[in-house]
């Protein structure tokens, strides 16, 4: 098959080689973005104007520095967020991916969800061994002993938050500046490097290491699906690009495979 674009949307007849590639492909490795929360409530960073970033400069908050300047106000923005996206919800998007892992696991295939996401909605889905690039805002972390605690209760008092030890916690999300969990970065370079069908879906491509797993997928033979309302950096790349939502194009798309 060529490599130039397929772009169509779900209301033609889906290409059958996708589909079949659905049924039968293994290894599939799925890499999520903000994009995938979106229909869950939970701001994108950088869609314009309703993105995250769009009200903040990601250097005054999302870095090292920022944290040690002022840790009570970084702490305070995260737990925000946390707060907000414990009243979120997975949507249709969220529950299809865990359902084609389920269907492709029970056939005896090989499936990985590669997430640069920290709200955890695909686990709330049902989805397996998730991969977080970019680590979860329900865990906290010890800035001098590393004790780790999970932060599932309602907003805190007050700012910033003090280990047992006395040291400060942490969001336990990957700031600008820092390495990714170096045992998920390998993982989902593993599975995007021995993927026959790499989806990516909900992510403007913008952020590395994560972005670069499409190329490392599609270098490596992968097919390459992109599921997203806008065009992005990878676009041109992709032998399927289905333009919308990923909770309306998801279920459809596992419809129309048989795989529902
Ligand atoms: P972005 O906000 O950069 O991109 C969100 C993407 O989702 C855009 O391409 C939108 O077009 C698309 N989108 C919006 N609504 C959608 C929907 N309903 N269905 C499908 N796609 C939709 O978010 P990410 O690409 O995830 O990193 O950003 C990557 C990283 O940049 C984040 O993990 C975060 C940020 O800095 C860190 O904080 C380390």
């Amino acid at each position: 098959m060529s490599n130039e674009l397929n772009r169509f949307s779900l209301e033609d007849d889906c290409h059958p080689h996708l589909l079949q590639l659905l049924r039968i492909a293994s290894p599939i490795a799925v890499l999520t973005g903000a994009g995938v929360s979106a229909e869950s409530g939970i701001l994108t960073f950088r869609d314009a104007m309703t993105g995250l970033w769009a009200n903040f400069d990601p250097a005054d908050l999302a870095t090292p520095e920022a944290f040690a300047k002022d840790p009570a106000t970084v702490s305070r923005w995260y737990d925000e967020r946390r707060c907000k996206i414990a009243k979120c919800q997975p949507n249709a998007g969220h529950f299809a991916l865990a359902k084609l892992q389920a269907v492709t696991i029970a056939d005896r295939r090989s499936f990985a969800l590669i997430t640069q996401n920290v709200d955890r909605l695909h686990q709330a889905a049902g989805s397996k061994d998730v991969v977080e690039l970019h680590g979860t805002l329900w865990l906290w972390r010890c800035l001098d002993c590393g004790i780790e605690y999970e932060e599932r209760g309602a907003a805190f008092s007050s700012y910033p938050l003090r280990c047992a030890c006395g040291g400060s916690k942490r969001p336990g999300v990957v700031w600008f500046g820092e390495d990714l969990p170096k045992h998920a970065l390998l993982t989902a370079r593993r599975a995007a490097g021995s993927s026959a069908l790499f989806v990516s879906i909900g992510t403007s491509g913008a952020v590395h290491p994560a972005a670069g797993l499409i190329d490392v997928a599609i270098q490596s033979g992968a097919r390459f699906l992109e599921i997203n309302p806008q065009e992005t950096p990878y676009t041109s790349k992709a032998h399927w690009s289905l333009r919308g939502k990923s909770g309306e194009i998801l279920p459809q798309l596992l419809e129309l495979a048989g795989a529902e």
